[in-house]
């Protein structure tokens, strides 16, 4: 990248596109999350919304045998994605492609499960799992994670970050009771371990960010967008009784 080019977006695709996950998460969640599921080996159609580079398509493509379509709004990581496809041999059923989670160009009822790893929270989790409903088949799974209280205190400087972040956090049984209105019985939710946000993400993306450090030396712009993000490491560390990532999963009725 130009260094005079340096933006926010570049930035933020720079310091994900070479890690497996560009948010928390890790195979054994992904793995965990897809066994609340009935016979997932079966499925023939599958979403997985914003997904990035594709880190947990290729685990849900180790478990289903049908075909996974991924949707992610970065041209960059759907390239990547790709290319991972290809590099795994799954290409065949395994395809990325460029759009946003708020306009799905699907026919409705196409789907057996909707994933969505970390992201659902750029739309709001009630638009998000009310309008990707249409697209389910009836009996279809739902299995989606993002940030949520866990405790019953709400510190403010966790609900500013996640404010100005775009999101807004929500309580698990708040989530959950939101799911049902929607059109979905209940199925398990839990929260993610420690380790998928420091062994699966923040560890990884540390290390990017050393370099991107040395490669941007003396540019403002990069240095304050690096101790912002490490600023999010040091929140999730002081806080993290306080709120995580949580797995929802439900089945459209
Ligand atoms: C926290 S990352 C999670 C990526 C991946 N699911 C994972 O867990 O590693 C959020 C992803 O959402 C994508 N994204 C953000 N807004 C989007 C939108 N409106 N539509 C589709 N993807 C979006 C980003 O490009 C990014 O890949």
């Amino acid at each position: 990248m130009d260094y005079k080019q340096v933006t926010e977006m570049g930035l933020l695709i720079e310091t994900h596109i070479e890690l497996e996950r560009q948010g928390p998460g890790s195979l054994e969640t992904t793995v965990k999350a897809l066994n609340f599921l009935d016979n997932p080996s079966k499925f023939s159609r599958v979403a997985d919304i914003a997904c990035g580079t594709g880190g947990q398509t290729m685990v849900l493509a180790r478990n289903i045998a049908g075909n996974i379509i991924g949707i992610d709004i970065s041209p960059d990581f759907i390239e990547v994605f790709n290319n991972n496809a290809k590099k795994l041999n799954l290409h065949e059923r395994v395809k990325g492609i460029v759009g946003s989670m708020d306009v799905l160009s699907f026919e409705k009822e196409e789907f057996d499960l909707i994933w969505s790893e970390g992201a659902i929270d750029n739309i709001g989790f009630e638009k998000g799992i009310s309008y990707w409903r249409d697209f389910l088949k009836r009996a279809g799974y739902i299995a989606v994670s993002c940030p949520s209280w866990i405790a019953d205190e709400y510190p403010d400087e966790v609900d500013k970050f996640w404010v100005d972040a775009g999101s807004s956090l929500d309580t698990v049984g708040h989530n959950v009771k939101i799911m049902q209105k929607a059109g979905y019985s209940f199925i398990a939710a839990f929260t993610l371990p420690e380790k998928d946000w420091f062994d699966g993400y923040f560890i990884p993306r540390t290390e990017t960010e050393k370099a991107i450090l040395k490669k941007y030396a003396g540019n403002k712009m990069v240095e304050d967008y690096i101790a912002s993000s490490r600023q999010e490491v040091d929140l999730y560390s002081n806080y993290k009784q306080h709120y995580g990532y949580v797995f929802y999963i439900g089945k459209k009725i």
